[in-house]
């Protein structure tokens, strides 16, 4: 049986921007995490604390930050952020910050690459994150990447990738959320992916799924984890995202897109998809091109 509601984890302002060419202001990402809250989305990943240098267009985090503080007081410090590492961790702690996510590899070239680390350094990195995020009370969601295929080394063996997340989340996670990166993966694959997380003792009440749809198949791998009783779901406004990381990682699983299949099955998500559907188009206009989302495009007149 298919869950009475779901909950969407909006990414669109951290994995949808970071990737951006062009200069975002701080002012215009501030309006599109407050439109997207008010669009009823539940939780609204808002940046990263990562290095400046790594990530350009997430430099502005504290500003942010501090921006949203100021016009939504305490319900700001709930949104989640990125932390790589401590020095991540304490940039956020310092702005009172409620909710952080790790982000590990499955393969040893992405963590490379994206992390500066081995894949086993990772955990080094993590570990002390993670246990003081805990001891400063915050929830931590720890992200494993490049679930279903890399660039680099091709397919990636599921029991590498359950070995990775349990890893993760046994720091001290209280969710794992698995991301099909390159977007490469399939409905049947992520079907086994689940199966040989639950058959390791980690459920599907602790799994989210991550989907980017470079190949078209976001949608078809978000209705195969319903089916498996995944019910927290990751999505992109507009489409927007990529990692700058990742060659070939392009647009995240629309959130609009997401929602119009949700509700087309009867499955609550608290979303308005009309004040969604304006919030990025607001944002395309910023951004100066369309939404690649179906939906934005079929909703708007696009
Ligand atoms: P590093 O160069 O190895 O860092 O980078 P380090 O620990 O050697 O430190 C070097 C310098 O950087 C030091 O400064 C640190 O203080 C500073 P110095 O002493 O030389 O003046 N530093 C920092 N400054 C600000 N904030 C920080 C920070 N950390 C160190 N947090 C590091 C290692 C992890 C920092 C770097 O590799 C990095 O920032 N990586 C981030 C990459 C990233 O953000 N990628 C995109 C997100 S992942 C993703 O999109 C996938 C996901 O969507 C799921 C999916 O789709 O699969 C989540
Ligand atoms: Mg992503």
């Amino acid at each position: 049986d298919l869950p009475e509601r779901v909950t969407i984890w909006e990414v669109g302002p951290r994995d949808g921007l970071q990737n951006e060419q062009g200069t975002v202001a701080t002012e215009d990402k501030a309006a599109f995490v407050r439109r997207l809250l008010a669009a009823g989305l539940p939780i609204v990943e808002a940046t990263s604390f990562v290095h400046p240098r790594w990530v350009p267009q997430l430099a502005d985090a504290a500003e942010l930050m501090t921006s949203l503080v100021a016009d939504l007081g305490d319900a700001a410090r709930e949104l989640p952020v990125l932390v790589p590492n401590e020095r991540g961790l304490d940039r956020a702690l310092e702005l009172g910050l409620r909710h952080v996510a790790i982000f590990g590899s499955a393969t040893e070239t992405f963590a490379q690459r994206n992390l500066n680390r081995s894949l086993d350094e990772q955990f080094a990195m993590f570990e002390p994150t993670v246990r003081r995020a805990r001891e400063a009370g915050m929830d931590v969601r720890a992200y494993v990447s490049m679930c279903f295929g890399d660039p680099w080394e091709g397919a990636v063996p599921v029991e590498q990738v359950v070995e990775v997340g349990r890893r993760l989340f046994d720091l001290g996670a209280s969710q794992l959320s698995l991301g099909d990166t390159i977007g490469v993966g399939t409905a049947g694959h992520v079907r086994s992916l689940l199966r040989a997380f639950t058959t390791a003792g980690l459920g599907v009440e602790h799994l989210a799924v991550h989907f980017h749809d470079t190949y078209g198949q976001a949608l078809a791998n978000a209705y195969a984890a319903l089916e498996e009783g995944v019910t927290t779901f990751d999505a992109s406004a507009g489409g927007l995202g990529g990692c700058p990381y990742a060659e070939s990682a392009t647009g995240n699983l629309a959130t609009e897109d997401l929602v119009w299949m949700l509700h087309g099955l009867g499955i609550g998500t608290g979303v308005d998809l009309a004040a969604l559907t304006e919030a990025s188009v607001w944002m395309a206009g910023r951004l100066g091109r369309p939404s690649p989302s179906r939906v934005v495009q079929a909703q708007s007149g696009a």
